[in-house]
């Protein structure tokens, strides 16, 4: 049995009304904290990009010590985090651009950290270089229950503000899961909201935003909330290959 923990769209940096951050941090810290401080012992956890707000190498500073925990910590990229910046400033990599794709071989699973982001833009793409990369992982470990992470949801949510922004391209992705009977779930992002559907005939679990809560259309008060408290989504693998979810805001 396996436990993650998703946490997304921390947003560091993100000025609101003038705080220079101070906000989006104490919110991550808030998160982390609640991570770090659990008596029980977690397999991973994976943020699902928006890590940064502008992209900028200071929000990847304060990212690099925020994000620092006793779990094993797993990123992807979402359409506010600039490749070049985030290679740099959160892996200690090389400052080039190009998707920032990742797979952690966990005991009894692999995590494919896939980068759904396009340069420049806010909706999103698996790219052709991703989709190959993904396809051979994929085929490297057919045996190992696996599951694929990334910012932009696949489909549509119901929510018009993310649904023009969600990924496109996506029977794509779709086509390549089939040849992938391995993969349990899909794990995403973006949409600051928890939520869960199916792509391709698999589950797919959004996490909830860290910075701040869209809002549904039935309800009122603009684009997003900034009253919820921070939440993480809690995964659980069983032996049985059956993903659970569990959400959890965090005071
Ligand atoms: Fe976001
Ligand atoms: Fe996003």
């Amino acid at each position: 049995m396996l436990v993650l923990a998703q946490v997304s769209d921390v947003h560091l940096g993100q000025d609101r009304e003038g705080d220079g951050g101070e906000r989006a941090a104490a919110r991550t810290a808030r998160v982390m904290d609640y991570l770090n401080g659990l008596p029980g012992e977690l397999d991973a956890v994976l943020v699902t990009g928006d890590i940064a707000d502008h992209g900028w190498p200071t929000e990847y500073e304060t990212a690099a010590k925020l994000l620092d925990s006793r779990h094993t910590v797993l990123t992807c990229p979402g359409n506010h985090d600039v490749r070049e910046a985030y290679r740099a400033g959160l892996l200690g990599e090389e400052a080039t651009g190009g998707p920032v794709n990742r797979v952690h071989e966990l005991p009894g699973a692999t995590v494919l950290m896939c980068d759904s982001s396009i340069p420049g833009r806010h909706d999103g793409l698996l790219d052709e270089e991703t989709l190959d990369w993904l396809d051979r992982q994929l085929a490297a470990r057919p045996e190992v229950p696996a599951l694929v992470a990334f910012h932009h949801p696949p489909v549509a949510l119901h929510v018009p503000y993310v649904d023009e922004i969600r990924q496109f391209g996506e029977e794509r992705l779709a086509e390549l899961l089939g040849r992938h009977p391995q993969v349990v779930a899909l794990l995403c992002g973006h949409s600051h909201t928890p939520a869960a559907t199916s792509f391709a005939g698999l589950p797919l679990l959004v996490a909830p935003g860290v910075v701040s809560t869209v809002n549904l259309p039935w309800e009122d008060g603009g684009t997003v909330t900034f009253d919820h408290p921070p939440m993480v989504a809690f995964h659980i693998l069983d032996d049985e290959r059956r993903l659970t979810t569990h959400y959890r805001p965090v005071v």
